[in-house]
């Protein structure tokens, strides 16, 4: 016995674009958003590939002919109403033919409108699309509940039960347990720091040392990057260095670490010095540290980001 999979319908929206402005079709008496606007749209029938089903529409619905290469698709909308169904979206900008309104028993009117100009009655889910489209957002889903904003991990300070793993972790990723920056050799096994722990598993370490009014982040790993962890431990460090009276948190990356730079002036941190060729330093203490960095770019700087509390 073979299962019934389930299935979903689909939609095919047209984007036809003149001079920025974007085709509307006011709908009429058809039992669906009547008095509002939609675009050039319908339904696959099946055995037909999205860009013949769209030039269909386009041809059953405003009479123009729109070769299929002129069809791009341009968004894919997973969207959950009185159904669940996958949305296409294309755009054309050249067609033949006059633009006339060949469903007046379903439309009454057509219009042109800027894309950031669009009526107040626009489908809300059209809208989006055509936002979506505006800022170069290919995917989106709509009608869903929204994903909850409770983080799935939860950060707490290193324990002694950590010293082990943390220690582990740094040697993994850095080549030994010890971290050197600026001619310093840092023992991981004796930083205090936090880690991101979900469901029992630690996702995420980060090491910090106290001077003084400064506090530096000597080191920062995140096993499940893009969700959080690495902003919520930096975060922690942030809370721990102003409850020590610190007026900097500060840290040291290399030159090849380009990702990390952007990541971590996107927290507020601010490039602040080029150590050039500290790493031929770093290197005597430490000499697990290769010669080429992230990217075949060779390892020669310390670059210092900080910011002031
Ligand atoms: C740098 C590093 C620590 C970042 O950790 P991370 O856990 O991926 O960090 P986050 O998840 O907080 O942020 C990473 C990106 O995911 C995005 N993100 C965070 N939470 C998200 C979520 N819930 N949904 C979607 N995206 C999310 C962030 O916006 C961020 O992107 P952005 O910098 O463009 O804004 C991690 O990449 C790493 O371990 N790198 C290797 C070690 C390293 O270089 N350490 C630093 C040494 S100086």
């Amino acid at each position: 016995m073979t299962r019934e999979r389930f299935k979903l319908l689909s939609a095919v929206h047209l984007f036809l674009i003149r001079e920025g402005q974007v085709l509307l079709l006011r709908r009429y008496n058809t039992g669906y958003e009547d008095g509002n606007y939609s675009v050039v749209a319908g339904h696959l029938d099946g055995e037909e590939e999205v860009r013949a089903a769209m030039a269909r529409e386009a041809r059953e619905e405003v009479g123009i002919k729109v070769a299929p290469q002129a069809l791009q698709v341009v968004g894919v909308m997973h969207r959950r109403s009185d159904d669940e169904r996958i949305d296409f979206f294309l755009t054309a900008t050249t067609w033949s033919g006059q633009v006339a309104n060949r469903e007046p028993q379903r439309c009454d009117r057509l219009a042109w409108y800027d894309l950031d100009g669009l009526p107040q009655n626009v489908i809300p889910y059209v809208r989006q699309a055509l936002e979506n489209y505006r800022r170069g957002v290919w995917f989106d889903s709509f009608g869903w509940p929204s994903p909850s904003t409770t983080p799935p991990f939860h950060i707490r300070p290193l324990g002694d039960e950590d010293r082990e793993w943390a220690a582990q972790l740094v040697a993994t990723r850095w080549g030994a347990e010890e971290i050197v920056t600026r001619g310093a050799i840092h023992h991981v096994r004796r930083l205090p720091g936090f880690v991101a722990v979900a469901e029992d598993e630690r996702v995420g370490l980060l090491t910090y040392h106290l001077t003084g009014k400064a506090c530096q982040i000597v080191s920062l790993d995140s096993l499940w990057p893009g969700i959080g962890v690495g902003s919520a431990l930096i975060q922690a460090a942030r809370g721990a260095a102003q409850q020590a009276g610190c007026q900097r948190l500060w840290l040291i990356t290399t030159n090849d670490n380009l990702e990390t730079l952007g990541f971590y002036q996107r927290r507020g941190f601010a490039l602040v010095a080029v150590h050039r060729d500290a790493l031929a330093v770093a290197r005597r203490l430490k000499p697990e540290i290769p010669l080429v960095g992230e990217r075949g770019i060779p390892l020669r700087d310390e670059i210092e980001l900080e910011i002031i509390l």
